[in-house]
């Protein structure tokens, strides 16, 4: 397991449609078990494969869990871990508009139109079809936004101006050093 170097917008790498996943062999449970690595590292709550300079389509999601039991005090919220190969949109529909960042695109965010209601489905890394439905939050802005990646598509993409862009303020540096480093790490 190893932490990655997460490439940045600018990238060709990004660009890219990925290819699709032939067969589920020990480099891509190799390259699973780095991804999820890095987008915790980083940290994040997405991440697409070529995000690691590996044009395929395999993405990693982790977000809080929604309907799972209040944690024991003092420990943080339980997490649920998607890992989706050859991922594709079945269903969408309605309209909101989340604000969004990506690790790509570190230190911004911005309004982005995204669907309500969102059902996915691909292979998870045993191999097996699943399905995932989710309404109306994280889950269902990750899955748009990660799937966007493996067909070279940035959030940015659906902004109608780039002065929607805004800078995400890092309360543990000087203001001055701020705009200098310009990492934020919010978005997936
Ligand atoms: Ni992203």
């Amino acid at each position: 397991m190893a932490v990655l170097l997460i490439r940045m917008a600018g990238d060709p790498v990004l660009r890219q449609k990925a290819k699709r996943v032939r067969t589920i062999d020990a480099s891509i449970q190799k390259l699973i078990d780095d991804m999820i690595d890095t987008m915790r590292d980083a940290p994040g709550v997405g991440l697409a494969a070529n995000q690691v300079g590996v044009p395929l389509r395999v993405i990693v999601i982790e977000v809080p869990e929604e309907d799972g039991e209040d944690p024991p005090p003092g420990e943080p919220p339980r997490r649920q871990l998607y890992t989706l190969i050859n991922p594709q949109i079945v269903k969408r529909s309605g309209q909101r508009q989340p604000d969004e960042g990506c690790l790509s695109i570190p230190g911004y965010k911005a309004p982005t139109p995204r669907s309500v209601s969102v059902t996915a489905k691909g292979l998870n890394r045993d191999g097996k079809e699943i399905r995932i439905k989710a309404e109306n939050n994280l889950l269902a802005e990750a899955l748009e936004h990660e799937i966007d990646h493996i067909n070279g598509i940035l959030y940015i993409d659906h902004l109608e101006s780039m002065d929607q862009l805004v800078k995400i303020e890092d309360e543990n540096e000087p203001e001055d050093e701020v705009k200098a480093s310009a990492r934020g790490g919010h978005g997936p």
